[in-house]
């Protein structure tokens, strides 16, 4: 069972069934449709059940995808809890099936459940963490360094060891749009990486041939791009 899933069967005393739960939270909206926009008001947040929803941003004038939310995860908390606007647009892009849970509801199920607040402060964290690292990796000046240390917290998100090999199904457009690059050039920089042995392509997998070798290159490309005016 997924967390946030969990967070909601928990919500009401002696926990409730999920179809229960529907019947009260729940609507079906279709692809296509916005949710919010960014600067809107809200007083609603919503938790997954099936579907996929885009957090997007508009930065200069360019519709940025944050991050695209799936089953058992949540979204619109920021403004409820930290009565602000929306900090970004939701759009549905796959046949949605939500609970909708008002911010009355939303505040009762934290104040009663101790669980449920730490589930969220630690996805709360993990977002956090994870902005952290998409503004490293933008704070990267050349797109092979970008590139690289994207693919390899990837891997280590999705279990990648330490060292040693690790293969993943990928689509190129997520990994391109996540290391802030375009896909073309993501293409480029998989064939140069594939070219020096670091990577294998195939079947719309990525075989990282050693995450040991990848960190090591990551940190020859920072030093690199630190050290560039002196060289
Ligand atoms: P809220 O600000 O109410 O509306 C937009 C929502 O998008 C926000 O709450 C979060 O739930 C979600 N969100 C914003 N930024 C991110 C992010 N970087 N990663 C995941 N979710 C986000």
């Amino acid at each position: 069972m997924n967390q946030e899933k969990d967070v909601v069967s928990h919500a009401e005393p002696g926990g409730t069934d999920t179809s229960d739960l529907f019947e009260k939270y729940g609507e079906i909206i279709p692809r296509g449709n916005v949710l919010f926009y960014e600067g809107d008001n809200g007083q609603q947040m919503y938790i997954i059940q099936s579907g996929k929803i885009r957090i997007s941003k508009r930065v200069r004038n360019v519709e940025k995808t944050l991050v695209i939310l799936g089953k058992g995860e949540f979204f619109g908390e920021m403004a409820i809890l930290n009565n602000r606007p929306r900090s970004a647009t939701a759009t549905i892009v796959e046949d949605s099936k939500l609970l909708i849970i008002d911010r009355r509801t939303f505040e009762t199920m934290i104040r009663n459940n101790s669980e449920i607040a730490i589930r969220i402060i630690k996805k709360l964290a993990a977002r956090l963490q994870q902005a952290d690292n998409q503004i490293e990796n933008l704070l990267l000046k050349d797109n092979l360094s970008r590139m690289v240390n994207f693919l390899r917290r990837w891997a280590m998100e999705k279990g990648a060891p330490a060292a040693g090999e690790f293969s993943f199904a990928y689509l190129r457009e997520d990994l391109a749009e996540g290391a802030g690059i375009s896909v073309e050039l993501f293409d480029e920089m998989l064939k140069k990486l594939s070219t020096a042995n670091m990577i294998h392509l195939s079947d719309g997998r990525i075989t990282i041939l050693n995450m040991e070798g990848l960190e090591r290159f990551t940190r020859y490309l920072e030093m690199k791009d630190q050290f560039k005016d002196l060289t």
